[in-house]
């Protein structure tokens, strides 16, 4: 049986991780959102509020309403953000389903931002239909989702492949999509919106930037292991195995020539 209904689990390890894991993706992430003339804005699936934190900073006049249906990840989220001078008096989060929110069509909203929330979500055409009906006709919609089947390792790592398989397998199983980034333009066409644009940003590191792939395999090593409770539990991973992908992901870590590379999908699309 599975005991979440969350891959990653609320635990505080991966709260944390997600803190890191806006940071560390920021500018891959960030480089082609412009959110600057967005007054109010809707993020959904604001999580611990880590992406939340880089929009309130990087978009000093926007308004934010913050929607996720975890308590504990909206606890966290007001812990960290009340800390944070930049986001006084600029945001609430609420506790809903994305899947059926509780704002009037048409509401204030003139943007929406989702980033990794699509990927967990049994039904995503029907957040995207829900979020077109709350946003005023012509605001921007942002989404940035996972694309798993293009994670390349370089030295072959076998045990981390077929983990790799077993954690998309789980998350298929859990009721996401592993793969949603390049289903995004036709679910956003699918529900009527318009001018869709999609871009596949690579993260592709070698021996030309040592240090950045040194980053980037931790926090990727980190990434895996934050399914494996949840894999060794339900019996898609043994535990033999996840010992074996700690050991060749610090073998990677040390090879000289190592490769890392992976693909995401963003959308950018308009209500009409
Ligand atoms: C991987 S986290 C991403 C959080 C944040 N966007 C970030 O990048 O740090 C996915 C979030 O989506 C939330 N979520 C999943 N399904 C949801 C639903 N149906 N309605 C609202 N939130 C949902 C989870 O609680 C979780 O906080």
């Amino acid at each position: 049986m599975l005991k979440e209904k969350y891959l990653h689990g609320f635990s505080k390890t991966e709260q944390e991780r997600l803190m890191r894991q806006a940071r560390f993706l920021e500018n891959y992430i960030y480089t082609d959102i412009d959110l600057s003339s967005v007054e109010n804005l809707l993020e959904v699936g604001s999580g611990v509020g880590a992406q939340t934190e880089i929009l309130l900073r990087r978009f000093p006049s926007t308004q934010l309403t913050c929607v996720d249906f975890s308590e504990s990840q909206i606890e966290t989220a007001r812990a960290f953000l009340s800390e944070n001078p930049v986001a006084k008096n600029r945001y609430e989060i609420l506790q809903m389903d994305a899947t059926d929110m509780d704002f009037n069509a048409n509401d204030k909203f003139d943007g929406a931002f989702l980033c990794w929330v699509l990927e967990h979500i049994p039904n995503p055409v029907k957040v995207l239909s829900e979020i077109r009906r709350v946003l005023k006709p012509g605001s921007v919609v942002y989404l940035t989702e996972v694309l798993n089947s293009s994670f390349f390792l370089d030295p072959y790592s076998p045990n981390t492949w077929l983990y790799w398989k077993r954690y998309n397998d789980l998350q298929y199983d859990m009721g996401g999509d592993p793969f949603i980034g390049a289903k995004l333009g036709n679910m956003l066409q699918s529900v009527g919106y318009s001018n869709i644009q999609t871009t596949v940003k690579t993260i592709h590191l070698d021996n030309r930037q040592p240090g950045k792939r040194a980053e980037m395999i931790n926090f990727w090593a980190d990434l895996l292991m934050s399914g494996m409770p949840n894999l060794i539990d339900s019996g898609y991973v043994e535990a033999e195995t996840a010992e074996k992908v700690k050991e060749e992901m610090k073998a990677v870590a040390k090879n000289p020539n190592a490769v890392f590379f992976y693909s995401f999908v963003q959308a950018k699309a308009y209500t009409s």
